[in-house]
């Protein structure tokens, strides 16, 4: 299957580059990190020149891929255009559980383990180090909980580019290791994320790499974008009732709720929007707090703790636009405990034979916990989106141990 287009020019809908916070524009086609107000840039495209170049129909004949929506996607070149595959991501229902818990409802869970590097980080850093690329630069920084850093050293080996990722020290061992193997040289720090953050910061003032933490370049969520690009077309340009998003950086959040506003504009959706449900860990719930307190930005938790890695983030650059993204929507935000994590990742892996990451058995915990106390419809379709291939995750100990040539009671192993 093809994955990318060759040859030809782009037809690139590109118009300007805008402050998220205060509107300022600024120029396309240079390198950019953050706005001078210090707050994530966002990338706009001439809609009207969309809607008229493409149409829904002539997408249905594209390879089944992310570049498939090139037109709302920011590079120019096709040499610059990276790939290892970016497939689009199955819906899967969790017939079982609805069955016993939503009463005419659908739960859906897009899979976006089956991504490159195993998990939706891949969209981000796909056309992050694509536009990389195009941009000249020649080495790449961020720190990360595990899968950035591990999409981003794969693109980076991909398109020729240095890559130095930093992350906690106690980032899952699967991760440090692909990181490694897949050509990025990789630091362990004795903090989190928001700390190693500090430190590509620092990095990037005395050697000049280029930052590619989370919103502190533009591209990332152009790339994360193509999660909600994908569901409306998946669901036949009918968006569900309700999304249940585990958030860190909110890049996904941020990236979708960006989508589903192009797709209105360009003509490919009405106006109905899902509910956008934030989900945090207990240990961890920053956006939680700013959302119950009513306020537009989030102060950093501080003794941040969950053994769900990428939710672990003290501190978000784009609190006000996963916030904002949350109350325009009419969503809320949830807040779950490691127990009810644990008990949500065997649930769905046991009934339904899915194994989700610990992020995305958080939404799972939240869609239940939501249904009961009254904040969700039995009947509303849901869409859970599973982050990362559970794979990633350390599990618990299993196995009965059997020796060859000792008698085994049958009846006993059989009553397991
Ligand atoms: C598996 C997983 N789930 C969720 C997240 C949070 O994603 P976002 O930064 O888009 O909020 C991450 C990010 O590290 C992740 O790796």
């Amino acid at each position: 299957m093809q994955h990318h287009w060759t040859g030809g020019d782009l037809p690139t809908f590109v118009s300007h580059l805008e402050c998220s916070l205060t509107g300022e524009r600024y120029p396309a086609d240079t390198l950019q990190t953050v706005s001078r107000a210090g707050r994530p840039l966002l990338v706009r495209y001439d809609l009207d020149g969309i809607r008229r170049g493409l149409s829904r129909e002539a997408l249905a004949s594209r390879p089944q891929a992310l570049w498939r929506y090139r037109e709302l996607l920011p590079v120019r070149r096709p040499e610059n255009v990276l790939s290892l595959g970016e497939v689009m991501t199955p819906l899967i229902p969790l017939p079982r559980i609805a069955a016993r818990l939503a009463k005419g409802g659908e739960i859906l869970v897009k899979d976006e383990g089956r991504l490159p590097t195993g998990s939706f980080k891949a969209r981000g850093l796909v056309l992050a180090v694509s536009m990389a690329k195009e941009l000249g630069v020649d080495t790449m920084a961020m720190p990360t909980n595990g899968n950035a850093g591990a999409a981003m050293a794969a693109y980076c080996s991909r398109a020729g580019i240095k890559a130095y990722v930093f992350c906690p020290d106690d980032t899952p061992a699967v991760n440090i290791r692909e990181i490694a193997m897949q050509g990025a040289e990789v630091f362990l720090v004795d903090g989190l994320i928001d700390d190693c953050g500090r430190l590509v910061g620092q990095g990037e003032r005395e050697v000049g790499w280029f930052n590619c933490s989370t919103l502190w370049e533009p591209y990332r969520i152009e790339g994360k974008k193509t999660m909600g690009i994908e569901l409306a077309e998946q669901l036949d340009w009918q968006l569900p009732d309700v999304i249940f998003y585990p958030t860190g950086g909110g890049t996904g959040i941020i990236g979708m709720w960006k989508a589903f506003a192009e797709l209105e504009a360009i003509g490919w959706i009405g106006p109905k929007r899902p509910r956008m449900v934030v989900v945090q860990a207990a240990g961890c719930a920053p956006m939680v707090k700013a959302w119950e307190e009513g306020v537009e930005h989030a102060s950093r938790w501080e003794n941040a703790h969950t053994f769900a890695a990428g939710i672990r983030v003290p501190q978000a650059i784009g609190d006000f636009l996963i916030l904002r993204a949350v109350r325009e929507s009419g969503g809320f935000a949830a807040a779950v405990s490691e127990e009810a994590i644990a008990g949500a990742w065997r649930e769905v892996a046991a009934e339904e034979g899915l194994l989700l990451c610990p992020e995305t058995a958080a939404t799972y915990a939240a869609y239940k916990q939501s249904l009961a106390d009254g904040r969700i419809r039995p009947d509303d379709r849901v869409v859970l989106f599973n982050c990362a291939s559970g794979l990633k995750y350390p599990m618990p100990e299993a196995g009965s141990r059997l020796k060859l040539g000792e008698p085994v009671d049958w009846r006993n192993l059989a009553r397991a």
